[in-house]
């Protein structure tokens, strides 16, 4: 190695030690006042927890639940049936929709045709549409006369899959709700608060070759 080449190489090691130096420096100030910060970090969390250890609440175990009693005894807990329709149909009045093409609630009594069974299915009797007009009831719509699965017209028969209606219709009772329900149906438009048409919508928006 040449005098020249030796002193460069001392210079350029020099150079390196004082950059890494100065740097070291640096990062100690750097660092102290990243402890600093954590520390502060670490009070403040610590009056976080404290703030909120005094705002807790306790609750009873007889707040917890919606029944207002003890949760460890059935026997203080008498529950609301209500009182079901009782009006023959033909009497009663139909309920507006929950929402556009849900089940329409039943607003007549039910007890007179239950069970229904595989042999004895009374709301057919009532509600098939070839009956429907005579009897007054509204009649069973389209959707319920195809499987929706294949998309097969039943022709006129009703889907093994609607068969127990109290599947999806239910009896109305008068009770006090719990909790406030505050949902609100939205409607295509105002026959929908009375009439479904599930089978004209039911593809809205799907693209079917
Ligand atoms: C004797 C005939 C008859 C029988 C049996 C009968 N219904 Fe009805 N249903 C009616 C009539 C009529 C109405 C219309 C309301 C009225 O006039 O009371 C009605 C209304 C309804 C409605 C409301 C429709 C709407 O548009 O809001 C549903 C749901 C219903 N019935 C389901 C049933 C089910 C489920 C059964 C069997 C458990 C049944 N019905 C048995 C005659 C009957
Ligand atoms: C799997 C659930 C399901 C079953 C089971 C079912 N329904 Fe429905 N029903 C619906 C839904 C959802 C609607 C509203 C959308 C539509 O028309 O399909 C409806 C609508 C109706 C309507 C209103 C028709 C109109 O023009 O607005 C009647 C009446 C009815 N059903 C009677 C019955 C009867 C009677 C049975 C039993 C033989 C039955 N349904 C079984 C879900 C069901």
């Amino acid at each position: 190695m040449s005098g020249l080449n030796k002193r460069t190489v001392i210079a350029a090691v020099m150079a390196v030690m004082m950059v890494y130096g100065t740097g070291c420096v640096e990062s100690d100030k750097e660092q102290k006042a990243a402890v600093s910060d954590q520390q502060t970090a670490v009070k403040d969390q610590e009056a976080a927890v404290q703030e909120q250890e005094a705002a807790v609440i306790i609750y009873t175990e007889e707040e917890l639940g919606l029944r207002k009693v003890t949760l460890y005894t059935e026997e203080t807990v008498v529950p609301d049936r209500g009182v079901y329709s009782a009006e023959d149909p033909g009497t009663s009045q139909t309920v507006e929709r929950a929402f556009d093409n849900s089940p329409p609630v039943i607003p007549h009594g039910i007890s007179d045709f239950l069970p229904v069974t595989r042999e004895n299915n009374m709301c057919i009797g009532c509600h098939m549409p070839d009956v429907a007009e005579d009897m007054g009831a509204v009649a069973i719509p389209k959707s319920h006369l195809v499987n929706l699965r294949t998309g097969e017209d039943l022709k006129g028969e009703l889907s093994g899959s609607r068969f127990n209606c109290l599947l999806c219709h239910a009896p109305q009772a008068e009770i006090p709700p719990l909790v406030k329900n505050s949902f609100q149906g939205g409607f295509r438009d105002e026959t929908g608060r009375s009439r479904s048409n599930l089978m004209e919508t039911l593809n809205e928006g799907a693209s079917i070759e």
